[in-house]
């Protein structure tokens, strides 16, 4: 392995972090490039399960730097939260194996207010965020008045940049929310409380990174969220406020496309999704309720149950186009055994006119209405099997229409939670 990422194709949830788990055991560094803690990433290790928000799955690898990278969002009190717990649970993470970008902008007390008040108002688009704060702080970088991890570092620095920010949020809390104004020296105070603890931590990334890759060294990029998320081509404005597609790998770390080898896209056999947008293949029935009920299909970060549907070609072309896979995880396949016929979404029907090219425009997309193919289902449970040639027929069929359909082979196929439940298909496992 030289250097991949790992790119979710829906969505989110479609089981990325198993995926970088595997493929981590022959990684010397897993990079999370954008995001923060609205992630909600699941690792199985044996009996133990990892739910990890913001530190990239690598430090579940003892051998593997892990890197928080300049292009995500960093709320500190979370990050020393989430730290704690690893450390709690036996892992040994030092200042030596997990890095953080000086660049990375903070998620501020603000921004998690402004986050829940406004998805809480009654008026205008609810998003379903997460509620992190995610949004608020990524438009305060683009506006230019965000605050890095190294301003947090300088106490002169940390107080201007709080104090030209806070009167222009301020007016958002007092005048439109009805909240009370926050005080730039209680939140320095609680800050620089967190930069001392924080400080061992924060390293020049990119410059890590960029020698790493001289060094051939074997960098595995561990995506957030989905492309169907992704802030420029995803559902808008029912995404997050990042690039959740492969470009986000290089952008968020300050890597070169030249230097990205592989590009592995981990699509779930069904889709799934949480939060509110657009989802033209949900099940609103009792089928619904039954992959939901198989799949474990409740949020990592939230809890909240996830919607259902059948798998969607439509968008899963264009989603293959935006990436160029150049394999795929097949994960979560177990849930649909016991289904008399699977069916799978090649078209939209948008009254007279029948699509096959994923829109742009909204109201198409919430009108439209799937055309479905069916292939039949399988009975056999697949938790025990470890070769693609003793899967049922009709799961190999499965499997070979969504290599069609992505126009990328599948390498890796999930058939349960647990390192070894996989299958590794044109390949010796690694
Ligand atoms: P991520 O955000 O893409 O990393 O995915 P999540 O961790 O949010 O959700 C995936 C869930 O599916 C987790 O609970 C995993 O433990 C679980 N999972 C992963 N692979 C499989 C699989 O092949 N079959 C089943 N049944 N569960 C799986
Ligand atoms: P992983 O990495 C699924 C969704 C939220 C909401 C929208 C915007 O576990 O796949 P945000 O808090 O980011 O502003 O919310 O994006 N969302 C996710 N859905 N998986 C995720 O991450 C998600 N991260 C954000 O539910 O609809
Ligand atoms: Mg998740």
């Amino acid at each position: 392995m030289s250097s991949v990422v790992v790119v979710g194709a829906q969505w989110g949830d479609e089981a990325k972090a198993k995926v970088v788990d595997l493929l981590s055991a022959e990684a010397d560094v897993v990079v999370r490039s954008q995001g923060g803690n609205n992630a909600g990433h699941t690792v199985v290790v044996g009996n133990d399960k990892f739910i990890l928000h913001l530190i990239p799955c690598g430090v579940l690898r003892p051998h593997v730097v892990s890197v928080i990278a300049s292009g995500v969002v960093v709320d500190p009190k979370y990050f020393l939260e989430e730290l704690g717990t690893l450390r709690s649970r036996g892992l040994a993470i030092t200042p030596e194996t997990l890095l953080l970008s000086e660049r990375a902008h903070l998620i501020m007390p603000y921004h998690r207010l402004l986050d829940t008040l406004s998805e809480g108002k009654k008026t205008g688009v609810k998003l379903g965020t997460t509620g992190r704060g995610i949004g608020p702080c990524y438009a305060d970088k683009a506006a230019r008045s965000g605050i890095r991890v190294v301003d947090l570092l300088d106490e002169e620095t940390l107080r201007s940049r709080l104090e030209a920010a806070l009167p222009e949020k301020n007016i958002l809390l007092e005048k439109l929310y009805g909240h009370r104004a926050l005080s730039a020296d209680e939140i320095a105070a609680e800050y620089l409380g967190y930069a001392s603890e924080l400080r061992p931590f924060v390293r020049d990334t990119q410059k890590f990174l960029s020698r790493a890759f001289d060094e051939k060294k074997r960098v595995l990029f561990e995506s957030a969220q989905g492309t169907l998320l992704d802030i420029d081509h995803g559902t808008y404005p029912f995404v997050t406020s990042s690039n959740a597609a492969v470009y986000g790998a290089c952008a968020g770390s300050g890597t070169s496309p030249r230097r990205i080898d592989k590009v592995v896209g981990v699509l779930k056999a069904y889709t799934t999704r949480v939060g509110a947008g657009p989802f033209p293949t949900e099940l609103s029935d009792s089928l619904g309720e039954r992959l939901r009920e198989n799949g474990q299909e409740f949020g990592a970060t939230t809890g909240r149950p996830r919607r259902c549907g059948w798998l969607d070609a439509v968008a899963c072309r264009y989603v293959a186009r935006l990436n160029g896979f150049t394999s795929l995880a097949i994960t979560k396949i177990d849930v649909l055994t016991g289904l008399e016929k699977v069916r799978v979404c090649t078209a939209y029907r948008a009254g007279a006119r029948t699509l096959d090219e994923f829109p742009s425009d909204l109201r198409t997309l919430e009108s439209a209405e799937p055309v479905y193919e069916e292939l039949d289902g399988w009975r056999e449970s697949l938790g025990g099997i470890r070769s693609f040639a003793k899967l049922p027929a009709a799961a190999r069929k499965y499997v070979r229409r969504i290599e069609e359909i992505m126009s990328a082979p599948v390498e890796i196929l999930s058939v349960g939670p647990g390192r070894d439940e996989t299958l590794w298909i044109g390949r010796g496992k690694r």
